[in-house]
């Protein structure tokens, strides 16, 4: 049987343009190759562009186009439009897991070479909601969290490491400062973790943590990580395994899920067709996962593997000077090989 799935692109503002294109030479590879399987794309603005139209980064005919769309893949957002877009997609869409893979890949040079590990941040609530007020001289923003947000995010947390194969889920926090949302949050998980008896439940301090995950990263497996933490753990992952160009995130609500590099816009390097698009290839195979075709996206992690291993094409920031689009087609017949 033939099924058909709707995918959402939306380049958004600098080099996610030159990302999202070279996704789409791998779609196209894997469209024509999967009889089982046709891609329609629906192609959405969101940024500068739409901006300098309307009015709007974020316009309501691409919020709409989200909502119709199987999955949705996005290239990168710089300021000052990324929080708008970002939270829009995000928590408009209630997308509230952000699993954060952190693994590092053979040809590629890193300061773990082992690494292996997976950051869970929580992706609606937090710190970086964006409350907060001015009252004369104090200056506040809002760190706030809800029974139901925590709940949902460590539930995914340890179903993703028991669909994984993975063994432990550490659960990071301040508690000592934070006692109404880190001591809160450390009470429900221990709460939780019981009903995922093969799983490993541990909890570690934020900075704790960060300095295991430069230290000692295979001791490390599943992390669970408020918003504002997950998004600095990941950008430390990155670090650890030869930058972001490596690092994927799959955005993941009930309905709907957003993949992404976990990269920024670069604008210096934008439409020259130049900068690494393996995080992005990488959120497409996290795509093809949760699309429910394991199979698609194991023979596309390896083709990304195989290439950068072999090493002949590569990208500047690994020391070549291959072009994105270079890499890409590389990949799409790597696939198609193996
Ligand atoms: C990320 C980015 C965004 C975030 C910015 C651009 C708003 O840093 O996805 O990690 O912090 O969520
Ligand atoms: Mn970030």
């Amino acid at each position: 049987m033939n099924s058909k799935k709707i995918i959402g692109i939306i380049p958004g503002d600098g080099i996610g343009r030159d990302v999202t294109r070279a996704a789409r030479i791998v779609l196209d590879a894997v469209d024509a190759s999967c009889d089982d399987l046709s891609l329609e794309y629906r192609d959405m603005e969101v940024g500068e562009r739409p901006f300098e139209r309307c009015g709007s980064a974020f316009p309501d005919e691409t919020r709409e186009g989200i909502a119709g769309c199987d999955a949705v893949l996005f290239g990168a957002i710089g300021s000052p439009h990324d929080f708008v877009v970002l939270s829009g997609i995000r928590y408009g869409f209630h997308l509230y897991a952000n699993v954060r893979p952190v693994k590092a890949l053979k040809g590629v040079p890193a300061l773990q070479p082992d690494a292996d590990l997976v950051v869970i941040r929580e992706n609606t609530e937090g710190l970086y909601r964006g409350v907060g007020y001015d009252d004369g001289d104090r200056h506040v923003n809002l760190r706030i969290f809800t029974d139901e947000g925590m709940e949902r995010v460590i539930r995914f947390a340890f179903r993703w490491a028991a669909d994984n194969g993975r063994r432990k889920v550490t659960f990071t926090h301040k508690e000592s400062i934070l006692r109404h949302t880190d001591a809160r949050m450390k009470d429900l998980f221990y709460d939780i973790a019981p009903e995922y008896a093969g799983i490993e439940a541990e909890d570690m301090e934020i900075d704790a943590c960060a300095m295991r995950v430069v230290m000692k990263p295979r001791t490390l497996d599943v992390i669970i990580a408020e918003n504002a933490n997950g998004d600095i753990l990941s950008d430390v992952g990155g670090g650890i395994i030869g930058g972001l160009g490596f690092t994927p995130s799959a955005n993941i609500g009930n309905d709907l899920a957003m993949f992404e590099p976990v990269h920024g816009s670069a604008p210096k390097y934008a439409d020259k067709d130049v900068v690494n698009p393996t995080a992005t290839l990488m959120a497409v195979r996290m795509m093809f996962d949760y699309l429910g075709r394991p199979d698609i996206a194991a023979r596309l992690q390896a083709g990304i593997e195989s290439v950068l291993e072999a090493g002949k094409i590569r990208t500047y920031d690994i020391g070549g000077d291959s072009s994105t689009s270079a890499f890409a087609h590389a990949v799409a017949e790597a696939m198609q090989r193996g």
